[in-house]
């Protein structure tokens, strides 16, 4: 209110000044000619004529307010995209750039990007020929040590069947040749302590990025650490040819499960809906999309799953059983050994890389679910390996993974 009481003395000492004087002159050279009654009767449609005046100019100025940035907002927010003599060359209102944006870089805040990862079309046929796409969402510290064997993997592949994309530490810079398939592929990242909230939402950062290119269909999490165990063909296939997403979640009845559970979340999230499972986690895009745009069990998870309690272990695993159960393989397509007495999983160094093993990850004999039918392929990527890992690897890519 105060600001606009300003704004309307601005107008009052400014614009209209010309026009008072020469109504002011001609009412006075009315009263010289015409009657005292007839001067008044001007007098009074003249005063009305500039409170309409004044009003419109008001209103112009709130309109104005509405489209102008808020000062403290303005540095953060609204980025002037194309540059004005630029766009009078180029489509300002492309589709290319509205499909799959071509810089990751941008300046949206979290609330921002989620907001407009969220919006989904109504319209069930596409203006183009959708081809869908596959997005590996690498969460990492910083350099990729496993970076060839992935190079390998990709090279040969359409860009129009997968996306890349990397949350590294902020400040980080991947050092990576322009032929490189990570090559400008760094999302806006944000600082990630283990254990905390803040790990998932760099992981809800990566998805709506990844959200923002409509053809990105399916969505895996991947680490500096990670593996693929099979070629891009076979994990293109079936990825995109799965009715389901690959988030394990299981009822752990320890105090590693339920132990961590708080009461606190009652009435949202009982007891009995409580789940556990790996942070490795495969979605379709209907899940991303429902997880980035829920904000009420996400802050059930920031409020009460503090530590010993871990949102990365456990959000995804309760939100996804709860409303989206029946799409949803409750397995994971990462491999990780859990074998060993530890709080972190085992590791594997060059020692560790045989043929038989990589052959034991891709198939062990056992068969799995998938599409209500099944099959001997369990794992597509594995974890953790360490960066001495590498050579050996490549060494049996090809014989052992097909690529
Ligand atoms: C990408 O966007 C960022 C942030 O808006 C900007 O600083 C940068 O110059 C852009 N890069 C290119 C190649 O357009
Ligand atoms: C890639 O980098 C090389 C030199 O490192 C340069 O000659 C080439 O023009 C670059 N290509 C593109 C598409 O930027
Ligand atoms: C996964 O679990 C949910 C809920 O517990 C269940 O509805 C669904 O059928 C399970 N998925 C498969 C493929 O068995
Ligand atoms: C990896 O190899 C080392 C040395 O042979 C061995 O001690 C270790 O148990 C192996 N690790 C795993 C997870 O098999
Ligand atoms: C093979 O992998 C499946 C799926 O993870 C697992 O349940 C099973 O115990 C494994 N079998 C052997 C013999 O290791
Ligand atoms: C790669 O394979 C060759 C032949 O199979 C072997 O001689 C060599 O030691 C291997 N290198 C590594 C680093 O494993």
């Amino acid at each position: 209110m105060r600001s606009r009481g300003s704004l309307n003395d601005l107008t009052y000492k400014s614009a209209p000044g010309s026009v008072k004087d020469s109504s002011i002159g001609l009412t006075k050279l009315m009263l010289f000619l015409i009657t005292f009654v007839v001067g008044v009767v001007i007098g009074i449609t003249s005063s009305s004529h500039f409170d309409r005046y004044f009003q419109y100019q008001a209103e112009q100025f709130d309109g104005n307010q509405a489209v102008t940035p808020e000062p403290d907002r303005s540095s953060v927010t609204v980025v002037p995209c194309p540059v004005v003599p630029k766009c009078e060359k180029e489509d300002c209102l492309s589709m290319g750039n509205f499909l799959a944006p071509k810089n990751l870089s941008h300046l949206m805040t979290d609330k921002e990007l989620f907001w407009r990862a969220s919006l989904r079309p109504l319209k069930a046929q596409y203006p183009y020929p959708r081809k869908p796409k596959v997005a590996f969402m690498f969460l990492t510290r910083g350099p990729l040590p496993l970076l060839p064997l992935w190079e390998r993997f990709f090279v040969g592949q359409s860009k129009k069947m997968y996306s890349i994309y990397v949350h590294a530490i902020p400040g980080f810079e991947l050092d990576v040749a322009n032929t490189s398939a990570f090559y400008k592929r760094q999302i806006p990242s944000q600082k990630v302590q283990w254990g905390t909230i803040s790990l998932f939402d760099a992981e809800r950062r990566l998805i709506a990025n990844a959200l923002l290119d409509f053809s990105n269909e399916r969505f895996v999490l991947l680490s500096e650490s990670c593996i693929p165990v099979y070629n891009f063909p076979t994990v293109y296939r079936y990825l995109t040819g799965s009715q389901h997403s690959f988030v394990q979640s299981y009822d752990e009845e320890s105090r590693y499960g339920r132990g961590r559970y708080s009461h606190h979340m009652e009435p949202h999230i009982l007891l009995r809906d409580w789940r556990k499972g790996s942070q490795w986690f495969e979605l379709s895009r209907s899940l991303a999309v429902g997880i980035i745009s829920d904000t009420k069990y996400y802050t059930l998870f920031k409020k009460y799953c503090l530590p010993s309690c871990y949102p990365d272990e456990h959000y995804l695993p309760t939100y996804i059983q709860k409303f989206y159960g029946s799409l949803n393989s409750n397995r994971t397509v990462t491999y990780v050994d859990w074998s060993q007495i530890s709080p972190h999983p085992a590791t594997f160094t060059a020692e560790n890389i045989t043929e038989d093993f990589i052959q034991y990850i891709r198939n062990n004999g056992t068969l799995c679910h998938y599409n209500f039918d099944r099959t001997p392929i369990c794992y597509l990527f594995a974890r953790k390996f360490a960066p001495t890992a590498l050579e050996p690897l490549l060494n049996l890519s090809l014989k052992v993974m097909g690529f």
